[in-house]
């Protein structure tokens, strides 16, 4: 890519960024999603790092002005001047917990737990170092309680394999494992909705109602139980112990023993959640046959042998052993029948060779922006440098390409979902400023 395209790109994104911008938070998108979401803030405020600290700390603090006083960080916290988004605050009805903050409205399950991640990323990029050590000290009780949250209420086995108890949780909606295990979810009744995505994006692109029908009983289970996590667990219907998610909690948690030695805290308590989270994945995730990690259905007591882009993510976590690092990017990674197509975009989400794949839909095959950022750090973090400098380059030309979409063909590049969607363009901005020599 030339200096000019490069440069191009880069502003295209800030435009994209700055479009979205509620003031102290980012819409992930214009239309699509109107709110503060977790993971999309945490992404978001990656990229902002790159050119403006300051704002990319004011979108953490505003993500954890919705915690609740049992330290969870929520998905959604709700934007009370915008509508138009369905399940919206009056289906979640998270004042029915009274852990739930009282100034605002907020969905009641939790998100991949990028929050450390980003806040070191605050850290690494910030020049003013009294200014970063301040909003570090800040942040830090809350980032505790929220990994507090996680071991404290949704380890039930105390294995250090945190419980993803909705679909909508583990950030990959309708992935194949979710979909496999929400096959077993026995629906007592047909919930009544109006779904409004389909108002922005074709159908074809997005979960099907059967998947929304899962989506909804599950949210009114859950509300029914006034989110109180315990009670839920104790018989909830859909409980996966999921690979991304736990992962990206191991890279979170290195992050957060980083912050904590930074600040001359004591890191002993998050290098001993990094290695119980990490062992635990090594031991009961691991398929030998397949050469990657899957999630476990903690309700059917069965792997979930569904193959994923999450196994990947094991390594931005820094979870497999090298020999195991090994197999899953010689043998997995880079088959071209499955995540390494020889003409066309890596890293589909599912295998394209999985009977689940489909190229246009959502989580069930196109290739996203964030899973191969995570993907690619991870691969230079464990030796693997050509690959990781070819997926930044394919990721790179895909956005260059089709624009800052939600999500893109991984043969004909063709982008889907909704446009100017803002972690694509913040993590552009990462990845360019990521190669050596580049600063904006
Ligand atoms: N991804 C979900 C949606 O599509 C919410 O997190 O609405």
């Amino acid at each position: 890519m030339t200096d000019t395209e490069t440069q191009r790109l880069v502003d295209g994104a800030k435009a994209v960024l700055k479009a979205n911008d509620l003031g102290r938070s980012t819409k992930p998108a214009p239309n699509l999603y109107p709110h503060q979401w977790n993971w999309d803030s945490c992404f978001i405020a990656i990229g902002i790092a790159r050119y403006d600290c300051r704002r990319a700390a004011e979108e953490i603090r505003s993500l954890l002005g919705g915690q609740w006083s049992n330290g969870m960080v929520p998905q959604i916290v709700f934007n009370p001047n915008a509508g138009g988004y369905f399940p919206g605050p009056d289906v979640w009805q998270s004042e029915r917990s009274p852990d739930a903050p009282k100034a605002m409205r907020t969905s009641g399950i939790t998100d991949p737990p990028v929050l450390a991640i980003a806040v070191r990323a605050i850290w690494d990029n910030a020049s003013d170092r009294a200014w970063a050590l301040e909003f570090l000290r800040d942040v830090y009780p809350r980032l505790v309680h929220y990994h507090e949250f996680l071991y404290g209420e949704r380890d039930p086995d105390g294995t250090g394999l945190i419980v993803v108890a909705h679909p909508w949780e583990s950030g990959l909606d309708n992935a194949p494992p979710y979909l496999d295990a929400g096959s077993r979810v026995h629906l007592t009744y047909k919930p009544q909705y109006e779904r409004l995505d389909l108002l922005h994006v074709e159908a074809k692109h997005r979960p099907t109602n059967k998947d929304y029908d899962l989506f909804i009983w599950l949210l009114e289970q859950m509300r029914a139980a006034n989110w109180d996590q315990r009670r839920y667990l104790a018989t909830a219907p859909l409980q996966v112990q999921d690979v991304l998610f736990n992962s990206i909690l191991c890279r979170a948690n290195r992050e957060l023993a980083a912050i904590a030695e930074i600040l001359g805290e004591s890191p002993d308590q998050a290098d001993e959640w990094r290695a119980r989270t990490a062992r635990a994945i090594n031991e009961r995730l691991w398929n030998e046959t397949a050469g990657t990690y899957f999630s476990f259905d903690r309700v059917a007591g069965r792997l979930l042998e569904d193959d994923t882009i999450a196994g990947f993510i094991t390594l931005f976590g820094g979870v497999p052993p090298p020999e195991r690092a090994r197999i899953l990017v010689e043998r997995h990674l880079l088959d071209p029948a499955a995540y390494w197509p020889s003409a066309g975009y890596p890293v589909p989400t599912t295998a394209m060779n999985s009977p689940w794949f489909n190229p246009e839909n959502y989580w069930l095959g196109p290739v996203w922006v964030n899973t191969n950022w995570m993907t690619l750090r991870g691969l230079a973090e464990y030796g693997f440098v050509r690959e990781s400098d070819d997926l930044r380059s394919s990721t790179l030309d895909m956005v260059k390409r089709s624009g800052y979409r939600e999500y893109f063909n991984p043969v004909s590049c063709e982008g889907y979902g909704t446009d100017s969607f803002s972690w694509t363009a913040a993590l552009t901005i990462d990845l360019i400023c990521s190669q050596p020599g580049r600063v904006l």
